[in-house]
């Protein structure tokens, strides 16, 4: 399983690992992998705790940084500092939607923090504003050689500067016309998420997107995002003209992620068909467990989520908590995963989810080998 990616980036396998955990990055790399730690929910100076932490641990290998400038927000014309905008978009949250957030929460006895509490009404990660200085941060870290962007295409200015300092610039899509903005922008990897993976999404399915996007952008490479949980499935990705797959899910379901146990067991129990496309917590169709809280924004009578980054200033509090009573917060917690959520039975370490992808690949591979020579005798 070798790809001409795997050259250019120095790495064994073209499996590339999203996680919010520094433990995945550095398993995930000394497995072969290429291991990008998501910087969404890190202020400046945390993300230089986590990189400092990862330098130290990951030897001599390469790692990645994910940030999130979408295409559109709320308030992204503004022109504003990270503060100022913080401010006008505190000012923006409807009480009303604010309150009925709450009365999730307590209604199913999860403690209510205050205002201003537990991440309630902060700004993270989600706008240029914000991510901006995560990459300045970034990019004082010589390992990190690969700076990907969820949601849009980066600005230009940041592509050039990212450029400028050696490293290769990666982004998110989910259409054939995303991919292309993204080509046109200087983008070197076009990562071609289908409907069914975790976090946003769009709705077109995996086996349909990535070979559009392939077609669509070549030369440039694509990385397959969206279902990936097995060898036989990077086989697909591959036969289907990508230069490697890049996959989030399997990542919460190894025993270096910080995902509390009563998540991984959620995520155990669930079936494909449990989870939704959800505006409910970041306002942009994002991939989770269907539960209480994402029925709840469904209903007529009830407030709509609002545009991003607003909604996450309401839903961050819920958030906190799944973290701070993973008990109580069972039923209205944030579980982003995608529909190969299906297909995990336990947690592994993550070294052996790798070698048991290299090894399913070569049996899938080996298959159509036989097939082929059947074909041909
Ligand atoms: C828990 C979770 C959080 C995610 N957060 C982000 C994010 O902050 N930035 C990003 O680019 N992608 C994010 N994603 C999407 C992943 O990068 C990846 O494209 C997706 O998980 C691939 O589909 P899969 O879940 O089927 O592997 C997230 C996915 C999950 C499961």
């Amino acid at each position: 399983m070798h790809t001409p990616l795997c050259d250019q980036l120095g790495i064994e396998f073209p499996i590339f690992a999203f996680t919010h955990c520094r433990d995945v990055v550095v398993a995930v790399a000394k497995a072969g992998g290429f291991g990008v730690l998501g910087a969404v929910g890190f202020t400046p100076e945390e993300l230089e705790i986590e990189l400092n932490w990862i330098d130290e641990h990951i030897g001599d290998r390469p790692y990645g940084v994910d940030i999130v400038i979408p295409g559109k927000y709320e308030g992204m014309d503004a022109n504003l500092s990270a503060d100022e905008l913080t401010k006008m978009l505190q000012s923006m949250v409807p009480q009303e939607t604010l309150e009925f957030a709450r009365g999730i929460l307590s209604d199913h006895g999860v403690p209510v923090p205050k205002d201003g509490d537990d991440n309630a009404l902060q700004l993270l990660g989600w706008t240029e504003a914000t991510a901006t200085p995560q990459v300045e941060v970034a990019l004082q870290h010589p390992k990190v050689t690969l700076i990907a962007n969820a949601l849009g295409t980066p600005p230009a200015d940041m592509i050039a500067h990212i450029h400028d300092s050696g490293r290769k610039v990666a982004a998110l899509c989910g259409s054939p016309y995303q991919a292309r903005k993204h080509a046109d922008a200087g983008v070197d990897i076009i990562i071609a998420q289908g409907g069914e993976g975790g976090g946003h999404c769009g709705e077109v399915g995996s086996i349909v997107l990535w070979p559009q996007v392939v077609k669509e952008v070549a030369p440039v490479p694509v990385l397959a995002a969206g279902g990936i949980g097995s060898g036989e499935q990077i086989a697909a990705a591959l036969a289907l003209g990508t230069q490697g797959v890049w996959s989030g899910s399997q990542w919460l379901m190894v025993e270096e992620a910080e995902n509390t146990a009563v998540q991984q067991d959620a995520y155990i129990k669930a079936g494909s068909r449990d989870t939704v496309r959800s505006r409910s917590f970041t306002g942009k169709p994002c991939r989770m467990l269907r539960n209480d809280w994402t029925e709840a924004w469904e209903q007529e009578e009830n407030p709509k989520p609002l545009g991003m980054p607003l909604q996450y200033m309401v839903s961050g509090m819920a958030v906190a908590a799944t973290h701070k009573y993973p008990d109580e917060s069972v039923d209205v917690a944030f579980n982003p995963v995608g529909q190969v959520v299906g297909q995990f039975t336990k947690v592994e370490k993550t070294s052996a989810v790798i070698e048991r992808w290299v090894q399913e690949y070569l049996d899938a591979t080996g298959t159509l080998e036989r097939l082929n020579e059947a074909a041909n005798a």
